[in-house]
């Protein structure tokens, strides 16, 4: 029997899926960093700059971002002035454009076109494996977390960056109607996209818990899984390492 799949709340079969997702990234390059900083009120920066933080990024690691979009964490890891070797993969185009205009004078950075369900890079090869706001759109994310650990050398970290969910039910019941209610009415004026921004609401009602996706990781082989709530757990940060 064939697998059903979460587009949002709409059931759809594997192949529907990415390319859903992938039209919604599309329609949505030219105007996603505003949004990002509107639908946040400018915190995703903060997110971002802590996660890099946590990466713990030494001098010449070879770090792959996946689902690198318009670049915002390769900006933020340049910030850290080490020379690192940076490997950007995006399944969209004009994602990956958006990230490679704005990144265009930076160095030691190359670009990918791929699904991080198959990634076309050696076993045993980064150092670092990151990933932000991208593991909830992957169709079978759970290939993608196999896939990080096949590519990263033993003793290489895995970071991820993603909306979970909140810890109090006071926050948790005042951030349902923001999602429900404001993020597709933000998406429709600013964005022209009211249904990108439905998705957007929707895959974080559907993604797993924290201690979920802990459980992924370690059935994965990862060891020394942890979490990092911020925002009372609207968004989390999850490491673990490759044996
Ligand atoms: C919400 S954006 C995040 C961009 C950036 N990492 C950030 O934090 O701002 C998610 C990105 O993941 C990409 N993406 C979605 N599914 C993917 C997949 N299966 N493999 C690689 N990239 C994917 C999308 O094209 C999009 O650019």
């Amino acid at each position: 029997m064939k697998k059903d799949y979460n587009f949002g709340y709409t059931k759809v079969n594997s192949k529907q899926k990415t390319k859903l997702v992938q039209d919604v990234f599309s329609s949505v390059a030219p105007s996603y960093d505003v949004m990002n900083d509107l639908m946040s009120l400018g915190m995703h920066r903060l997110w971002k700059k802590r996660f890099v933080e946590i990466m713990d990024i030494k001098r010449n690691e070879i770090i792959l971002d996946v689902g690198s979009g318009s670049g915002d964490i390769a900006m933020e890891i340049l910030k850290e002035k080490l020379t690192t070797s940076l490997y950007l993969l995006d399944l969209n185009e004009e994602m990956l454009s958006e990230g490679k205009k704005r990144l265009k004078k930076k160095q030691n950075i190359k670009y990918f076109i791929g699904n991080a369900e198959k990634l076309n890079f050696n076993n045993n090869f980064f150092d670092k494996y990151v990933i932000s706001f991208c593991l909830r759109n992957i169709t079978e994310y759970q290939l993608s977390l196999k896939e990080a650990y096949r590519v990263l050398k033993p003793g290489g970290k895995y970071c991820c960056l993603e909306f979970s969910t909140p810890k109090s039910s006071l926050i948790s019941s005042s951030y349902k109607i923001y999602k429900s209610k404001i993020l597709p009415l933000l998406g429709e004026i600013v964005a022209k996209e009211k249904n990108a921004y439905k998705y957007l609401s929707e895959s974080i009602d559907l993604f797993p818990s924290q201690e979920e996706l802990s459980h992924n990781l370690e059935d994965c082989g990862f060891t020394r899984v942890d979490t990092i709530n911020l925002f009372n757990g609207i968004v989390a940060i999850h490491t673990g390492y490759k044996v």
